[in-house]
């Protein structure tokens, strides 16, 4: 119940909002297809008046400290960066200081939201999930960045840069990427199953799987990861309509309600985010676990009771359906109303660097944005698994672009979790969520 008051008044706000600047869809089409849904792209999308950063604005911007906003710190990445940053550019007065957010990426968008409407600068730099370029550059809420990005624009992995990409212009720098895998326990002897059908009927025998069930947007990747792989969609290819109700998507998540029932999952999964997820496998219970890149160095600490006994896994196939990852993520965006663009460039130029992107697949085993990163051979020895990570953000499926994404979620989220707990049946429940995603739609 965190927070819901705030959250649902925001979202409000910030629909009713788009109806002017959102009709027609994104021109950000996912290199990766979305799975129906980023395919929403029609064109035509516009996005006028908003200020232009100035790529030289960062080699000598006025002396001064300016805020970097991002969620929970749960790897120490956030310290890292402005540590380092501070550092290399103390002497010449300039500083960051981190604001933490909370964990969930629901209440990190309430909280960037509500200091944007209030026209704050709190937040100089906000580390902004990928799924949130349209709405937040449609509120004319962030600097465009297009004339800063296209000087390196080959730099980057291009799925992680198309996330930036919104209405035909750059909106944010690339910080890091990010795709989910199945960790599993090398001193239980097993190898890791070929299909998520074999990972529950394992799990059931091997003390369970734990994943992020709480309903939050962490939960619209979970299931989402099994609903794509079986076949399911969210919209059609016209973008302007759920695709949600389906016998796949029905599929994937009776195999997950089964999965509770029977106790291949404990039933407090239901709660869990990400940071719940990492303590509960850390606890050494668990024969697997469903999380992103970064639990791989995070939870191999001197007290996790799984310290050096995990591997990590592609995500498997869906009995009769295919292989399907969710691509995750987060981006630098300036906003309108930082008094110090030039520094906030800075800052978000130096999270891009190559050295801060090494440090972050080396230290954190978070997804690097340059693909460069991943065939470094420290990089290789510590993440061992670097190459199938570089894969995994190349074929991930975006969610759906669309300014009303978060009510799309919030959709799925909602019901996906009443069916966990077992509220409704997982027929009802995707009927129902889909019914809300034509709502959410018919708001623009
Ligand atoms: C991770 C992903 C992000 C996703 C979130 C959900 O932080 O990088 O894209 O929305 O998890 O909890």
């Amino acid at each position: 119940m965190r927070g819901r008051f705030g959250l649902g008044a925001a979202l409000a706000v910030s629909a009713c909002a788009l109806v002017v600047a959102a009709c027609g869809g994104s021109s950000s089409s996912s290199s990766s297809g979305g799975g129906g849904g980023s395919s929403s792209s029609s064109g035509g999308v516009t996005v006028t008046g908003a200020k232009v950063i100035d790529p030289s604005s960062m080699n000598s911007p006025p002396k001064g400290t300016i805020h970097y906003c991002q969620g929970k710190d749960t790897t120490g990445a956030g310290k890292a960066v402005v540590s380092e940053f501070n550092q290399k550019y103390a002497a010449q007065g300039y500083k960051v200081v981190l604001t933490e957010f909370p964990a969930s990426a629901d209440q990190q968008r309430a909280q960037f939201i509500q200091r944007q409407q209030a026209k704050s600068n709190d937040c100089d730099v906000f580390s902004s999930d990928v799924i949130w370029t349209a709405e937040f550059a449609s509120q004319k809420w962030l600097y465009d960045m297009t004339p800063y990005v296209n000087q390196s624009r080959t730099k980057y992995i291009p799925a992680p840069l198309e996330t930036v990409h919104y209405a035909g212009k750059y909106w944010g720098v690339p910080e890091t990427s990010d795709a989910a895998f199945l960790f599993y326990r090398t001193d239980k002897g097993t190898a890791p199953p070929a299909t998520w059908q074999a990972v529950y009927q394992q799990a059931a025998k091997q003390g369970g799987i734990v994943y992020q069930g709480a309903p939050y947007e962490g939960l619209t990747c979970d299931f989402l990861e099994l609903g794509f792989a079986a076949g399911g969609q969210v919209l059609d290819s016209s973008g302007k309509k759920s695709a949600f109700n389906s016998p796949a998507n029905v599929k994937a998540l009776q195999l997950m309600v089964d999965g509770i029932k029977n106790g291949a999952a404990p039933k407090a999964v239901t709660t869990y985010m990400e940071p719940e997820t990492d303590q509960a496998w850390t606890s050494g219970k668990y024969g697997y676990m469903r999380n992103w890149t970064y639990a791989y160095a995070a939870d191999n600490t001197s007290t996790s009771k799984v310290k050096g006994k995990y591997k990590v896994a592609p995500l498997p196939a869906f009995e009769g359906g295919g292989k399907a990852g969710i691509l995750g993520g987060h981006n630098s965006v300036i906003s309108t109303y930082t008094k110090n663009p030039g520094l906030a460039l800075k800052f978000s130029d130096f999270y891009a660097s190559p050295d801060f992107q090494k440090t972050l697949l080396l230290k954190f085993s978070q997804a690097a944005v340059i693909p460069d990163t991943y065939s470094a051979s420290d990089v290789k020895k510590a993440i061992p698994y670097a190459p199938e990570l570089l894969q995994a953000l190349r074929q991930a499926k975006a969610r759906p672009v669309s300014p009303v994404y978060p009510q799309i979620s919030q959709a799925i989220y909602k019901n996906v979790n009443d069916a966990l707990a077992g509220r409704v049946s997982p027929a009802d429940a995707i009927k129902k969520a889909s019914d809300q995603i034509n709502s959410a739609l018919s708001t623009f």
